[in-house]
């Protein structure tokens, strides 16, 4: 049977390591242990879908290798379908990322394998889904390819446009959901503040922005709604985004409405932030109700 909710985008390693601050220009930093944990923005975002018993593959392409390997195990280890994770004569994707003690990240990435995630990949894996939610870090051929195939084909398509980039009006036009931070909003308007009502103007039905402990707010052809997030303690906020991707996406599958789907993601995100690292911090249904 094919799953409902299919994610298209990377998947990483990420090497994580705790710093009382990140170096600058020509400045060498110590900092913690290095952690090895699974990451990438597709992986994490397939993972929070699963987590919540969402049924959901991934799309995406790993390195033959032991990163690729441990990448391959923690999708199954989640109850992600790992059958169209290609593995392909490139290294696995790598993120080096910086956590300093407010729980602020920064991240490079080396896309590596995530870099030959061709659009022929997604054909596939299409047939049966309900949900399409594609991200960056893979090639922008393949996620323009994704989201213009699943429309054809009558699947809800949701595109976290993480790291942001330019995308073809053909890909947004009739997109069903635009998600974007902050920060990508303002990149994608060219001001700010941020007015998410013009997001709509790009071509999408909905958008939805998300604001980190402020909540998100969600735009339709109908108005707009603000999503409150409770109050925590940020530990780490590494793949929140992402955890905000996975929940939404799975309640739009499940047939919410896009305001409530927004809400069950600020709500997964914000548990996230309250634990180390992007998949591992992601909450189980029994532990979200
Ligand atoms: O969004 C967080 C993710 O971004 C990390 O897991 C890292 O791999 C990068 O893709
Ligand atoms: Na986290």
């Amino acid at each position: 049977m094919a799953a409902q909710v299919l994610v298209v985008g990377s998947a990483n390693v990420d090497l994580a390591v705790k710093a009382e601050r990140r170096p600058q220009g020509g400045e060498t930093v110590l900092g913690a242990d290095t952690e090895v944990l699974p990451g990438g923005k597709g992986a994490n975002t397939a993972v929070a879908a699963a987590k919540l018993g969402a049924d959901v593959a991934l799309v995406g392409a790993v390195g033959d290798d032991s990163f690729g390997t441990l990448l391959l195990e923690s999708l199954r280890d989640s109850g992600v379908r790992a059958d169209h994770v290609r593995t392909v004569d490139r290294p696995t994707g790598v993120a080096y990322i910086t956590v300093t003690p407010d729980g602020e990240n920064s991240i490079l990435v080396s896309p590596g394998a995530n870099r030959a995630l061709c659009p022929e990949a997604v054909a596939a894996a299409l047939p049966g889904a309900r949900v399409l939610v594609a991200s960056m870090e893979v090639p922008l051929s393949t996620v323009e390819h994704a989201l213009v195939s699943a429309k054809e084909a009558g699947v809800r398509t949701v595109l976290n446009l993480s790291p942001v980039a330019e995308v073809a009006e053909q890909a947004l036009s009739g997109l069903d959901v635009l998600l974007v931070n902050q920060h990508e909003a303002a990149w994608l308007l060219g001001a700010e503040p941020v007015d998410a009502m013009r997001l709509l103007e790009l071509g999408p039905k909905a958008a939805v922005v998300t604001k980190g402990a402020s909540g998100a707010v969600v735009v339709t052809g109908e108005g707009s709604s603000e999503i409150r997030a409770p109050k925590v303690e940020a530990v780490d906020t590494t793949g929140a985004g992402d955890a905000f991707a996975g929940a939404f996406s799975t309640a739009l599958a499940r047939g919410a409405n896009i305001v409530d789907a927004a809400t069950s993601g600020v709500k997964v995100a914000t548990m996230s932030v309250r634990r180390r690292g992007a998949q591992p911090s992601y909450p189980n249904a029994a532990e979200l109700e």
